[in-house]
């Protein structure tokens, strides 16, 4: 019963899309169980380039059926763009299937997301300004809407008025802003209700049926594990749980099924938004990292923050996901450098600590404590096996994988579909 999970073991972005899409050929569902349109998974096929953000990337393999779980928020105006635009490729999205339990991102959530941010100021968290918040905010006060009510405009109306009744107050009188109509987001959502229903299904009874006949099932986490709303590093933190255990909430899996765990880690480190990040460069190598690796985000097109790989970060993300493996992703960026500093432990308040702090001060004064590999000059790109790769990436893999915690089964040495070494196969 192979049900892998496939998540993120930094601040997001470490090349899931790749990852996810190598195995998409031998596997039959990929189901996204967290975040919504503000993931951003690039996919390279042939020369053709996609960017995904809310759809799961197993869309670009034929054989494989995509899952929007209940834990994602879905802002059904980008999933019908999504749906178009890869339908104009002439991909096939027909077995896309939606949790009808999924919660709706509405034209008010987005707004308040904004307007809440411009209000934090200087304090802000800079969000992806796509709702994301706000949306799992209504779930959790239970004013949400989800997308099984579009079917049932009583309820639906209901649900919008509950739900905006609050907000208009916000909106008027301490933003400022103008009240928005019950109506006018009702017709809005009622607009997208035929176009959605082909997709909308009980995914929970069709995974846990999938898994009982031995099917490949994949969950893919959106962000990564330092931007957990419980595990990371709060609250410069997206608001769903894209470690290990928001795959059995937000897809209805039970923890028993679940048989891997793969973190997806960069070989050096990024991140997009505010919020501590001990290993930063603000030199010269933090602009090559950000120059040869195209930190550039997907969804928002703002410059990645970057900086040396940290080991700290990497225990932490085996620990709080159960790791079983990891694939280390870009390992090709780092090729020129000659010598890389990784960071092996932190110094806080002149002592050396090993394991991440729990307490956020602590990690906002975290510097980092180097050792220094040596590099290596020669293209990797070209590399099909470990033994390919010159002594010192070799060296630095090794040296990775001990101060991490779990095996690395597979490099990426480029980003096209096949520059991918696999040391161990995931199925
Ligand atoms: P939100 O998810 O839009 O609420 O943004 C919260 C934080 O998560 C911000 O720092 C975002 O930049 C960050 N974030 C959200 N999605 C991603 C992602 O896919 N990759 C990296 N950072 C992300």
């Amino acid at each position: 019963m192979p049900a892998l999970v496939l998540l993120g073991a930094q601040w997001g972005d470490e090349g899931k899309g790749k990852a996810t899409d190598l195995l998409g050929g031998s596997v039959d569902y990929v189901v996204r169980y967290q975040g919504g349109n503000n993931a951003g998974h690039t996919v390279v096929v042939g020369d053709q380039k996609y960017a995904l953000h809310l759809l799961p990337s197993g869309i670009l393999s034929p054989g494989c059926t995509p899952v929007i779980g209940n834990g994602v928020v879905v802002d059904p105006s980008v999933l019908l763009s999504e749906l178009s635009g890869l339908n104009e490729r002439g991909v096939d999205t027909s077995k896309l299937l939606i949790s009808g339990n999924a919660h709706i991102i509405t034209p008010y959530n987005v707004t308040v997301d904004k307007v809440t941010e411009r209000f934090l100021g200087k304090r802000k968290i800079g969000t992806t300004g796509r709702g994301i918040g706000p949306t799992y905010a209504d779930k959790i006060n239970r004013v949400g809407i989800r997308v099984q009510d579009l079917y049932d405009e009583s309820i639906l109306t209901q649900k919008v008025e509950a739900a905006l009744d609050a907000k208009n107050q916000m909106l008027t009188k301490l933003y400022n802003r103008r009240a928005i109509a019950v109506e006018q987001v009702v017709g809005e959502l009622l607009g997208y209700a035929d176009k959605l229903a082909p997709y909308v299904a009980d995914t929970v009874l069709v995974l846990n049926e999938a898994l009982e006949q031995d099917k490949v099932v994949l969950f893919e986490g959106g962000q990564g594990t330092l931007l957990d709303i419980d595990h990371g590093t709060y609250p410069f933190v997206t608001s769903s749980n894209p470690t290990a255990g928001g795959a059995c909430t937000g897809a209805g899996v039970g923890p028993t099924k679940i048989s891997r765990v793969i973190g997806i880690l960069k070989a050096y480190t990024t991140r997009v938004g505010a919020g501590p990040f001990p290993t930063e460069l603000f030199d010269e190598d933090g602009e090559a990292l950000r120059r040869i690796g195209g930190e550039r985000g997907v969804t928002t097109g703002r410059d990645r923050r970057c900086g040396w790989f940290d080991a700290v970060i990497a225990r932490y993300a085996t620990r709080v996901n159960g790791l079983t493996d990891f694939f280390l992703t870009k390992l090709d960026v780092l090729t020129g450098w000659e010598q890389i500093p990784v960071c092996v432990a932190y110094e806080i308040d002149g002592k050396r600590v090993e394991e991440l702090p729990y307490s956020q001060s602590d990690f906002h004064h975290a510097k980092p404590v180097y050792e220094m590999l040596p590099g290596w000059s020669e293209d990797i790109s070209k590399a099909k096996s470990f033994s390919d790769l010159p002594k010192n990436a070799q060296a630095y893999v090794k040296a990775l994988e001990e101060m991490s915690g779990a095996p690395i089964s597979a490099i990426g040495v480029g980003p096209g579909r096949d520059e991918t070494i696999e040391i161990n196969s995931f199925l």
